[in-house]
């Protein structure tokens, strides 16, 4: 009898230990013996995870409207927790407020480190100087932060380097130094909030500017400046509709022969608006650039729709990121190659520009394949 009564207690405790949520419920054990169970959990975390940091990191990411965002993303997320970190990954889908109060949330929820890539490099001044108050250092992801002091790092690729390697491409495709001939030419470039873009536009007219001043590069359009040529948020549709209107308004007669485009999503625009214009890839299909080397992009080379692209390695660029948020969390030295271009109006943030590398289908089975970016059965999906 004793037993019995006794039994029915110890299930009435475990019920309740249950109900609560004290403890790890999945383990069934008693509520007393809960809290040892839960502090081995937490701290072995698994074979393959570090133990924890105690220490949460939160990642706010522009959007998931494009591939390559959500990669960096996953990158991040996996990088920081294999050391230990918890993550609090966010994304703004393209939305400046969502991105403000993404990270108001974020400091209020305890954050010790803020990594951001920026909808708007400006639009986050408030913010950042809310973090700053709270002792939170911030490192800027891919985008630099504008205007701010609290920026502590930034993680990045070369890009001006990314526009001198898409007018190379031109440059050299096109043999514009030697040729007698003259092409056509439309740019689509990135958004006007995104010091990337006046980077890579600057980058890239220093190559082709000669071309356009002797000739040899003749836009139609007459939009060459970057304010004439700059889509707010990096736009497909935008770019889509750009170059409809660039095709029916100045390429009736003439074919268009080079999109400079600035982003892979700019190019799968160019595509839609040649296809609706009866351009055909192997007969007048222009030479197509883009930025990235997205999936898609990878396959629109392969198949001739997208001339070439910019492979950046996001696998590299969260590693260096990764080397910062250590570096302002454990006190550790972050590698830094660049303490001069990167002035953001408030300091000039010590960078780490990781190497842009332009692809094409003559070498994107060595650089993507070969370096485990894409496996070939991806790209043959
Ligand atoms: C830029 C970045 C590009 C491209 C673009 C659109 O900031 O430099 O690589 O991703 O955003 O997402």
């Amino acid at each position: 009898m004793k037993k019995r009564v006794l039994s029915l207690m110890l299930t009435a405790i475990m019920a309740m230990g249950l109900a609560v949520g004290c403890g790890p419920a999945d383990t069934g054990a008693p509520a007393d013996t809960a809290a040892d169970t839960s502090a081995e959990t937490s701290d072995d975390g698994g074979a393959d995870k570090a133990a924890s940091t105690g220490k949460k990191v939160a990642v706010a990411m522009p959007t998931q409207s494009s591939e390559r965002w959500i990669n960096d993303g996953s990158n991040m997320k996996q990088k920081l927790e294999a050391l230990g970190y918890e993550v609090d990954l966010q994304y703004a889908e393209d939305d400046v407020q969502a991105q403000v109060s993404q990270i108001e949330n974020m400091i209020a929820a305890g954050a010790d480190c803020l990594v951001i890539a920026a909808v708007d490099s400006s639009a986050l001044v408030n913010v950042e100087a809310q973090a700053k108050e709270a002792g939170i250092p911030i490192i800027a992801y891919d985008r630099l932060l504008m205007d701010t002091d609290a920026v502590s790092y930034y993680a990045t690729f070369d890009n001006k380097g990314v526009g001198t390697a898409i007018g190379k491409y031109i440059e050299e495709s096109k043999d514009l130094a030697n040729t007698s001939e003259t092409y056509t030419i439309e740019f689509f470039m990135g958004s006007p909030d995104d010091n990337n873009a006046v980077m890579l536009y600057n980058g890239l007219m220093e190559v082709l500017q000669p071309y356009l001043d002797d000739g040899t590069l003749v836009c139609k359009s007459g939009r060459t400046s970057f304010e004439d040529t700059c889509i707010l948020r990096w736009s497909q549709e935008t770019a889509q509709q750009n170059c409809e209107n660039y095709l029916t308004g100045f390429y009736a007669n003439d074919k268009l022969d080079i999109c400079a485009t600035a982003f892979d999503g700019f190019a799968y625009g160019c595509k839609a608006a040649l296809e609706g214009a009866g351009y055909k890839v192997g007969e007048d299909w222009p030479l197509i650039t883009g930025q990235d080397a997205e999936l898609m992009a990878t396959k629109n080379i392969i198949a001739g729709s997208q001339t070439m692209s910019i492979y950046k390695d996001t696998r590299l660029l969260a590693d260096k990121c990764v080397t910062m948020v250590q570096a302002v969390l454990e006190g550790s030295e972050p590698e830094i190659n660049d303490k001069e271009q990167y002035d953001n109006g408030k300091l000039v943030v010590p960078s780490y520009l990781c190497t842009p590398v332009a692809v094409d289908k003559d070498n994107y089975k060595k650089i993507i394949v070969d370096g485990g970016y894409y496996t070939e059965e991806q790209l043959a999906e």
